[in-house]
């Protein structure tokens, strides 16, 4: 028999001190779970794992700065973070924490053996100690300018802005970010992970990971090349891992060693849950596991470096297989700020929406190998034109129809056409398509490629015209909906590692037994259903959403954009969406007097550019015969700058020039939009003079 893939799969542990954001959703969690909702359904051997990350100075400055024990803080987050995930369909085996028992043990035990083979190197140093509070300020607990990038606001441990390591005696005007003194400098004894031992290995081993994504492995060679040094790995803190070793009372490892131990940790706290202690070895200890770890780009040196050389210091444990890395989502333009609140936050969302649409947008958009942006109006054009109106609309459709006209129960599959035999051979070949995208970790492609599927079915829905055949041609219309139904269970089983809470609500439409999510992805979609099985009742599967809660979304980020940048918040502009009526009530009748006041005058755009930091405006210099002005206009998420140089516009020639995010804007374009959140510039149907009048 075929040996079973073995496939252990772990997702950042993400630090016990804030709420999860989209940033983290986008960068390890939703990816790493779509993937192994993926490999689930092909029936490999695989296990997901993670849980909250409790120690660190990330944790304790917020502990101080709340006058509360770490433990407070750690049990509030693992306990948000433990049900937005669930909420959010992340499916871990596991959501362990680093606090646990077997954690503290499993840790000291892998520092131990450093220590006794010789890897790790004791120093005594100079750091910087803050007289006032009385005690070291390690990692985080110290800010100042970067020595090597200028970045005012580098932390102890390592610069945000231009990643490198940081020695903090090296950091100009540093200061205690508890009390904002000067610290002095101090000696105390640590310990140091002699990184340049494993040097040569790490190479060997960087040298046969081929199929890594190139930013990871280009990263790792960077750091090789530079030559590895001694790493500090004790702390003088008071909460964290002991350190096991006589004289190092009061010192605990650094987060950064016990962190990804708690991998391990975690693996051994599931496999005691299942009752199956031992069973954490069947992974770990096995050459046949493929260990893939999903992170974001700043936790790359950590798991492809010092991890790595970390498991090769032990006995019999294997190496990453793949650390598929995104890079960071950015919001409506704009880079996600936890301190500032510039955030999407997953537990408010879950509030409002539900997971699946979120789910659908950021696998479309995940920053696999660049930065990418989150904008609510992309948001709104992707669930409404493509989650509505393609799959759900197709599902719908099928399943009325059906219902209407067979009971709801499958028709029977006569003599096929070209078109059917086409849709059949699709059923076959999509599992293996969206497969080879998510085994490369291309979740973006998969989406797409996913849904390229529901096109097609909608397409074959329209062009067999079962409403005419039903009446006119009956053979052809029950063919053309049993190949329909066929493609909805099809569709069911593909959409279930992105869109778990809709296929099994789809699964369930479709009367079939048991869990969309324990088929076989190759094949269920594919079986027959049964001519005369009977289906369920059609539900909407996804609803769409109109401007107003749109607009609410982008105005409450706006708002904290222009807090950050000082801004006054005016409450009138842009303009509530919600007091846009859509039919002409009797007392919003004007008079032609009126509708004269306003002039409307064709004009050609000259030059367009986007807004710095403005990703919904668009900058226009525009020719209004004999006259130049500037509009800045709201169109940049439907038109590019390129789009509309040479364009011929409508504007409103005699607005109130106004200011927008300080540029003036000396009228205003002419756009229509609908109700899926599409819009499109109005431009006169032939070529006309610049100034031309409309009326
Ligand atoms: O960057 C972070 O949020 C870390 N808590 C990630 C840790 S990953 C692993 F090593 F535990
Ligand atoms: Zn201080």
């Amino acid at each position: 028999m075929e040996k079973k893939e073995k496939i252990l799969v772990t997702s950042a542990l993400p630090y016990a001190n804030g709420p999860i954001h989209l940033g983290h959703i986008a960068g390890a969690y939703l990816n790493a779970d779509i993937y192994v909702r993926y490999q689930r359904l092909k029936q490999r051997d695989v296990v997901f794992i993670c849980g909250t990350d409790e120690h660190g100075a990330a944790i304790t400055l917020l502990a101080d700065k709340l006058g509360k024990h770490p433990k407070e803080i750690v049990d509030y987050y693992y306990k948000d973070h433990k049900e937005t995930f669930e909420k959010f369909g992340i499916s871990f085996d596991i959501f362990s924490r680093t606090t646990e028992p077997v954690h503290y043990e499993t840790s000291q035990e892998f520092f131990l053996s450093l220590y006794n083979k010789s890897y790790l190197n004791e120093r005594t140093i100079k750091q910087l100690y803050c007289p006032n509070d009385k005690r070291f300020l390690p990692d985080r607990y110290v800010e100042g300018t970067c020595p090597h990038c200028g970045n005012p606001g580098a932390r102890g441990d390592q610069c945000e802005k231009c990643g490198k390591w940081i020695d903090p005696l090296s950091l100009k005007e540093p200061r205690c970010m508890i009390c904002g003194t000067t610290p002095e400098v101090r000696e105390t004894t640590h310990l140091y992970l002699d990184l340049r031992k494993f040097q040569d290995r790490l190479r060997a081993w960087l040298d046969t990971k081929t199929h890594w994504k190139d930013n990871v492995r280009n990263f790792c060679y960077g750091w090789l090349n530079e030559g590895l040094e001694e790493r500090a790995v004790t702390r003088d803190l008071d909460w964290g891992v002991p350190v096991p070793l006589k004289g190092y009372e009061g010192k605990v490892l650094y987060v950064w060693i016990d962190a990804p131990i708690g991998y391990i940790s975690a693996t051994k706290k599931w496999a005691e849950q299942i009752g199956d202690p031992e069973r954490w070895r069947h992974y770990w200890q096995d050459e046949a596991t493929k260990l893939v770890h999903f992170i974001g780009k700043d936790n790359i040196v950590f798991h492809a470096i010092v991890w790595p050389a970390v498991l090769m210091a032990q006995d019999h444990y294997i190496l990453p297989f793949d650390i598929p890395a995104n890079e960071f989502l950015n919001i409506e333009g704009r880079k996600i700020s936890t301190s500032k609140n510039y955030a999407i936050w997953v537990r408010e969302y879950l509030e409002k929406f539900p997971p699946d649409p979120m789910r659908y947008v950021i696998a479309s958009t995940m920053p696999e190998n660049k930065d990418s942006d989150f904008s609510w109006r992309d948001f709104q054009t992707r669930v409404n034109a493509e989650l509505a109106d393609i799959l759900g609309n197709f599902i719908n459709r099928t399943l009325t129809f059906v219902r209407k006209n067979y009971d709801g129960r499958v028709p029977e599959r006569h003599e096929l056409t070209e078109d059917d035999r086409r849709m059949l051979a699709l059923i076959e070949a999509w599992p293996q398509k969206v497969g080879e995208a998510l085994e490369a970790y291309e979740i973006r492609k998969a989406t797409r490629t996913f849904m390229d599927l529901a096109r097609e079915a909608n397409k074959y829905f329209n062009d067999a015209e079962p409403w005419r055949t039903f009446k006119e041609d009956r053979l052809r219309c029950d063919t053309a909906l049993n190949i329909s139904l066929q493609l909805c269970k099809a569709l069911a089983v593909i959409m279930s590692p992105f869109l778990p809470f809709s296929a099994q609500k789809l699964w369930q439409m479709l009367n079939l037994d048991g869990d969309v999510e324990r088929q076989h992805w190759d094949t269920t979609g594919a079986e027959p259903l049964q001519p005369g099985h009977q289906l369920g009742k059609p539900e909407i599967l996804f609803r769409k959403y109109d401007d107003d809660v749109i607009e609410e979304e982008i105005q409450k980020l706006e708002r904290i954009a222009r807090q950050i940048e000082g801004e006054p918040v005016s409450v009138d502009e842009p303009k509530d969406a919600k007091s846009e009526e859509k039919t002409v009530a009797q007392e919003d009748l004007i008079s032609i007097d009126d509708f004269g006041k306003v002039q409307l005058r064709v004009a050609r755009v000259e030059s367009a550019q986007k807004v710095e930091g403005a990703d919904r405006l668009l900058q226009l210099q525009i020719d209004l015969g004999g006259e130049k002005r500037q509009i800045i206009a709201g169109i940049a998420q439907h038109y590019s700058p390129e789009e509309m140089v040479g364009k011929q516009i409508i504007v409103v020639a005699n607005l109130k020039p106004a200011k927008i995010r300080g540029l003036e804007s000396q009228g205003m374009l002419l756009a229509a939009t609908d109700d899926s959140g599409k819009l499109c510039v109005l431009v006169p149907e032939k070529d006309m003079q610049p100034g031309a009048k409309v009326r």
